[in-house]
């Protein structure tokens, strides 16, 4: 599906607000590139992991290959230290093919949306029925310390932006599939359900930021996956999305926020963040 709005303009000079290439078959080209390169016939489930997530990428199923994303049409090298940067390719012992991406394009990056969901896209060329997306983030609720996942319910988008353009009218009643969240607590009964805000970022929000977001219905903020889920609901993916609460957001704790704080969140999460993958990985 290549929506008219995305073809190169007709004149000389190419217009600004034209992507030089069409986003969706971008898309495609990349997904032939995993499908070619991995020799698999269809890639089943495609997860993104964020912030604090990457080391859980090993010892999901039986290593098929790996890549830099760089390597692949339409991917950079990932902008921020800690975010990975690679594709691996493995099947689990039921034979489903899982490609496990290490670091995202953020929108606050600048380079607009069509990068930060081309990886949804690209799943969704590959063959994907199947989205996992994790991310780092902070937590408006007390009772959910750093080191807390809690599964997505619902998101909010605050960024003002979306990634589809002209008259695309997607159902978002269901954008985390419930079938998906009991798979997720089949594996830990104990995972909390939230509401995740996006925030356009880089810079962490302000503690009033914070409160309105909580006012709004928000229990976690942070700077990806609502994006990237509408990409995905209009691709026809199923999504499930985790969140790693990282840090208490600005105002609920009473220490100031840094990036570094975020990343010991991760390392020090990364076993049970593996388990709890695993865990999922093998049952899909
Ligand atoms: N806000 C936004 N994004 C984040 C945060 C936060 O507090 N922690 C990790 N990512």
């Amino acid at each position: 599906m290549t929506p008219a709005v995305y073809s190169a303009a007709m004149s000389e000079e190419p217009s600004v607000a034209t992507p030089a290439t069409d986003p969706y078959a971008l898309a495609q080209e990349a997904g032939r590139a995993v499908l070619d390169r991995f020799g698999v016939g269809r890639v089943d489930a495609w997860f993104v992991l964020g912030s604090g997530w990457s080391a859980a990428a090993e010892d999901l199923g039986e290593p098929v290959g790996r890549c830099p994303l760089g390597d692949l049409p339409g991917f950079s090298a990932p902008a921020v230290r800690g975010h990975g940067g690679e594709l691996v390719v493995l099947r689990n012992d039921r034979g489903t093919v899982i490609a496990v991406s290490t670091g995202r394009t953020h929108f606050y990056e600048g380079r607009g949306v069509a990068p930060v969901v081309h990886g949804v896209r690209t799943a969704a060329a590959a063959g994907a029925r199947t989205l996992l997306l994790t991310n780092g983030c902070g937590g408006l609720n007390r009772a959910w310390p750093p080191g807390t996942t809690v599964l997505l319910r619902d998101h909010l988008n605050l960024t003002g932006a979306t990634p589809l353009v002209g008259p695309t009218f997607i159902d978002m009643s269901e954008a985390y599939a419930g079938r998906l969240r009991e798979l997720a607590r089949s594996v830990d009964p104990g995972l909390p359900e939230g509401v995740y805000a996006q925030f356009h970022g880089p810079q962490f929000e302000t503690p009033a930021e914070v409160q309105m977001a909580g006012r709004l219905g928000a229990d976690l903020v942070g700077m990806s996956t609502a994006l990237e889920t509408i990409a995905a609901r209009e691709a026809g993916l199923d999504v499930l999305a985790i969140s790693l609460v990282t840090n208490l957001a600005a105002g609920v704790s009473a220490t100031h926020l840094s990036h570094q704080e975020v990343l010991d969140a991760g390392v020090e999460a990364a076993p049970r963040l593996r388990t709890l993958l695993a865990g999922i990985a093998a049952a899909l």
